[in-house]
């Protein structure tokens, strides 16, 4: 029978007992990770949030009765034990904080019983994903878990501290909002009071923190949970948290200094990781030109060459069309990889193609200088020399080329460097590259709705200097948007926001909003700046996707708590699910059935 806390307090968490507490009595409770029988001597590891500590029961020590219920002791037992810190008399356990010590039990009380859990609970298993979210409550009690949860609260505690230095004030913005479908889609909430309107969740608290700056408080922060209805992936969950920020009387480089300093404080607080600071800026065209992507990976090399101009005279028909449609012809030099197998190849040739390239063009330098390549017989030998040179390709390096539209290109190239880097083994977790990217585009052209969208959102300040394209050729102007990339993963995104009500009205007219519909949407942003709007801009964070990197694992969902799976439900409770008609009724809602 389950037995009560009624007059125990615990002294000590396990892995909190040390070596200067040999002789002192400890009062211990937590699960049972297993025990071992020694006829005489019951061994226990029991287990907490903190760590293991082995327990031993010995008749005579413990009474016989406790003696006898320790022999019983089985895995995830919740139990609480008094007893004497003591010396290890085994061996010592090198791999546990407390492998010279055990607690020798004189009393124990079993707080409940359990059943055999449906995968072990320890470090590093390898059960299923799918096992381990239907049983969330479990997995979470392992301790590579566990750590990472902690380290996620110590992260926002620091946070919090930090910003609270630096005079930042915590507000809490609405989770029932206003549906604002620029970005992602939303996720609707219906209203019962209101049938027929909905409420969305917030993308982001993007315009109620503009409209605080508008009300005075000038430095805002928030620990803010927001919601996207898009595809999930390893770093996007439907639900997610950001570090939101706002400041006013800011430019650029304000937003960017105080964020330098926030990053090293946490990577040297958590990580005992130096951040040299200030941090690494490059401009989104640099960036695209040499790594294909707007979060560079800087831990390793392996940089596109554009080539457009060295092979413009080939009469290799690839190459040749994608130059003629404006197109362009870029490589990457897999160093070393020259005898990497043919399959191997064509696999790489498939991975292009699932970015959208038609194909992938390869010359294999052999180690005496042979050429092996798919497309020699449409060269010179002259023409494949030059190509090879500027590559800087040497004996037993592997070039890999795609030819189309740019954007394409460095999609390809982008993805495929990444891809040959983890394949060479070059990742290494322990690493931290940090990079700003900045001078984004503020506009992208959208062929699906064609026109032009915001790459940010629509309230990003354009470049001063380029305003003056914003009529004629708005694709060209540059945003002051910003971007801190952190080994190829974009862990942070913000922007200087526009003040100015022109300014925003030629924002709106490129991207082909009327006036009316911008008022529609955004009126209660645009009359606010009617009344004293002073300049700002700011930053959020995706909290989860820096801790990821924090704790070096590979999934956000490794970081929180109760994630979903990717079509977005939850494994453990079902959601999303049906619910009751009369439910439905009250909202004013009709569901049209589907047959599935
Ligand atoms: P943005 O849309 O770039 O900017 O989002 C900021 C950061 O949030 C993280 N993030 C996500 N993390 C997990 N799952 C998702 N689905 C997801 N989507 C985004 C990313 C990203 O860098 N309001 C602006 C910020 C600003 O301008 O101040 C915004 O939301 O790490
Ligand atoms: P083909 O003549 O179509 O067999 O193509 C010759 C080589 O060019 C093959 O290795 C193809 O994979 C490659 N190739 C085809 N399209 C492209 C492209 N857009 N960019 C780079 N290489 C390509």
């Amino acid at each position: 029978m389950a037995e009560s806390m009624k007059g125990l307090h615990r002294s000590h968490r396990c892995a909190e007992v040390t070596k200067e507490m040999i002789g002192s009595k400890v009062t211990l409770m937590g699960w049972v990770q297993k025990t071992r029988n020694k006829g005489g001597i019951v061994f226990v590891d029991l287990r907490d949030r903190s760590g293991i500590m082995q327990l031993i029961f010995e008749n005579g020590s413990i009474d016989e009765n406790g003696f006898e219920r320790a022999g019983h002791l089985r895995s995830e037992f919740v139990i609480a034990v008094t007893g004497i810190v003591e010396k290890r008399s085994g061996a010592v356990n090198e791999n546990l904080k407390t492998g010279e010590l055990e607690v020798r039990v004189d009393s124990l009380r079993i707080l409940a019983e359990a059943e055999t859990p449906p995968f072990p609970i320890e470090e590093n298993a390898k059960t299923r994903e799918e096992l381990r979210l239907k049983y969330r409550y479990l997995d979470l009690r392992r301790p590579d878990l566990q750590r990472n949860l902690m380290m996620r609260s110590q992260v926002t505690t620091l946070v919090r501290q930090f910003m609270a230095n630096e005079g930042f004030l915590e507000i809490e913005t609405p989770t029932l909002c206003k549906s604002t479908p620029e970005g992602a889609r939303d996720y609707l909430v219906p209203s019962r009071v209101h049938p027929g309107s909905f409420y969305a969740l917030p993308q982001s608290p993007q315009l109620f923190k503009q409209l605080l700056m508008c009300s005075g408080y000038d430095r805002y922060i928030q620990i803010a949970r927001c919601y996207r209805d898009e595809d999930l992936r390893a770093d996007r969950q439907p639900e997610f948290t950001q570090i939101d920020m706002e400041l006013s009387f800011v430019d650029v480089d304000d937003v960017i200094d105080v964020n330098e300093r926030l990053l090293a404080y946490l990577f040297k607080e958590v990580l005992g990781v130096e951040v040299a600071l200030p941090i690494q800026r490059m401009t989104w065209k640099e960036a695209m030109n040499r790594f294909g992507s707007d979060k560079p990976d800087l831990r390793f090399g392996m940089e596109l060459t554009d080539v457009s101009e060295v092979v413009k005279d080939s009469e290799f028909v690839v190459f040749k069309n994608a130059l003629e449609a404006g197109g362009s012809v870029r490589g990457i030099n897999a160093k070393g990889q020259e005898s990497m197998p043919r399959k191997k190849i064509d696999k790489l040739v498939e991975f292009a193609k699932g970015y959208g390239a038609k194909g992938l063009a390869y010359i294999a330098i052999g180690q005496d200088g042979t050429v092996k390549s798919s497309f020699a017989k449409f060269m010179t030998e002259e023409e494949m020399q030059a190509l090879i040179s500027a590559m800087q390709g040497e004996n037993g390096d592997l070039l890999l080329f795609a030819a189309d539209k740019t954007k394409l290109v460095w999609d390809v190239l982008g993805a495929l460097r990444l891809e040959l880097a983890e394949q060479m083994g070059l990742l290494d977790k322990n690493e931290y590259r940090f990079v700003w990217i900045t001078e984004f585009p503020l506009l992208e052209w959208s062929e699906e709705e064609n026109r032009f969208t915001a790459m940010h959102h629509p309230f990003t300040m354009p470049m001063e200097e380029d305003l003056e394209y914003i009529d004629s050729d708005p694709g060209r102007v540059r945003a002051k948007a910003y971007d801190i990339v952190l080994n190829g993963n974009e862990i942070g995104g913000g922007s200087v926001r526009i003040h100015q009500n022109d300014i925003q009205e030629k924002m709106f007219e490129a991207l082909g909003f009327t006036k009316e519909r911008a008022y529609e949407q955004f009126g209660f942003l645009l009359d606010a700046f009617k009344y004293g709007v002073p300049p700002h801009a700011g930053l959020a964070y995706g909290l989860d996707r820096l801790v990821m990197l924090m704790a070096k694992m590979d999934s956000i969902r490794d970081v929180i708590a109760f994630p979903k799976v990717k079509d977005a439900s939850d494994l453990m409770t079902n959601a999303p699910e049906r619910v009751e008609e009369k439910q439905l009724k009250e909202l004013g809602i009709e569901v049209e059935e589907q047959l599935d």
